[in-house]
């Protein structure tokens, strides 16, 4: 696992530069969906962590949210190569990349680079969660009233705006503030080191999510989908929490109302 480790620390640091070095740049912008974009930036760092993997582990899977699923065995690595896409493209420095490694179904490593700040969270199952190789821990805030939040919408918000919109009232109304920042992965992190005390989103993907979750996991947190059973990386719906907020989290996600 060790060696597994420090390669995927070495390429998300060495995409994480390359897509900090083509932040001042004007972006080719091109479009998934009405309001989800891909720049050049997200298929040149997903292009260098695919490389990478490929010359050193040629019979690996690998998913990756650009180029899709190439099945190998069973061990595969899920990337996402940029993740705050909108943000990068409107030179908002909020970004990150994020690489996963399930083995036989289980998320076993987790790899968060943000260039900008030059932090790297990082996870090993069952060996804990870490910042810069430094261990770290949800928060300790007990009350919804006095916690810090993040949450994000789903590309196709505009097709189907609620549950998500009401989700999102109940929450502001229950919560000391809500944060939208734009990168579910980042969302993850601060969730793990104690920024922020909670996190929801729905309609993510596997990419978004999977090194993240077992960042919070192993920080000591608390992840489950909306009803409190088993989060899935597969699933539609996370709640990520410091363990003491999950309960009221989870009633006010399911609020009468919705
Ligand atoms: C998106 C970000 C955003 C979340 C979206 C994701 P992308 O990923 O994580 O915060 O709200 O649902 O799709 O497109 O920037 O990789
Ligand atoms: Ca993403
Ligand atoms: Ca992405």
């Amino acid at each position: 696992m060790e060696e597994f480790y420090h390669f995927a620390i070495d390429i998300s640091l060495k995409a994480g530069e390359e897509i900090l070095n083509l932040l001042p740049h004007i972006h080719e912008i091109s479009y998934k969906g009405a309001i989800n974009l891909v720049t050049e930036a997200d298929l040149k760092s997903e292009a260098i962590i695919k490389k990478a993997i490929r010359k050193r582990y040629p019979n690996h899977t690998i998913l990756a949210e650009e180029s899709g699923l190439e099945e190998r065995g069973d061990i595969r690595w899920i990337i996402d190569p940029l993740d705050g896409t909108t943000n990068f493209a409107h030179g908002l420095p909020w970004f990150c990349t994020s690489l996963a490694l399930e083995i036989e179904g289980e998320i076993v490593l987790g790899i968060i680079y943000n260039p900008v700040l030059k932090e790297c969270f990082s996870a090993i199952k069952e060996k804990g969660a870490f910042l810069n190789q430094k261990p770290i821990k949800v928060s300790q805030t007990k009350e919804l009233g006095k916690a810090l939040l993040a949450t994000g919408f789903p590309y196709d918000i505009q097709q189907s705006p609620e549950p998500v919109m009401t989700r999102f009232r109940n929450m502001i109304m229950h919560a000391r503030g809500v944060r939208r920042v734009g990168s579910a992965a980042m969302d993850l992190c601060y969730v793990a080191c104690g920024r922020f005390d909670g996190f929801w989103e729905e309609r993510l993907q596997p990419w978004d999510t999977a090194a993240g979750m077992l960042i919070v996991q192993e920080a000591g947190g608390m992840v489950s989908d909306f009803s409190g059973n088993f989060y899935s990386i597969y699933g539609k719906e996370i709640l990520a929490t410091n363990g003491f907020l999950h309960k009221d989290m989870l009633k006010t996600l399911e609020r009468e109302n919705l």
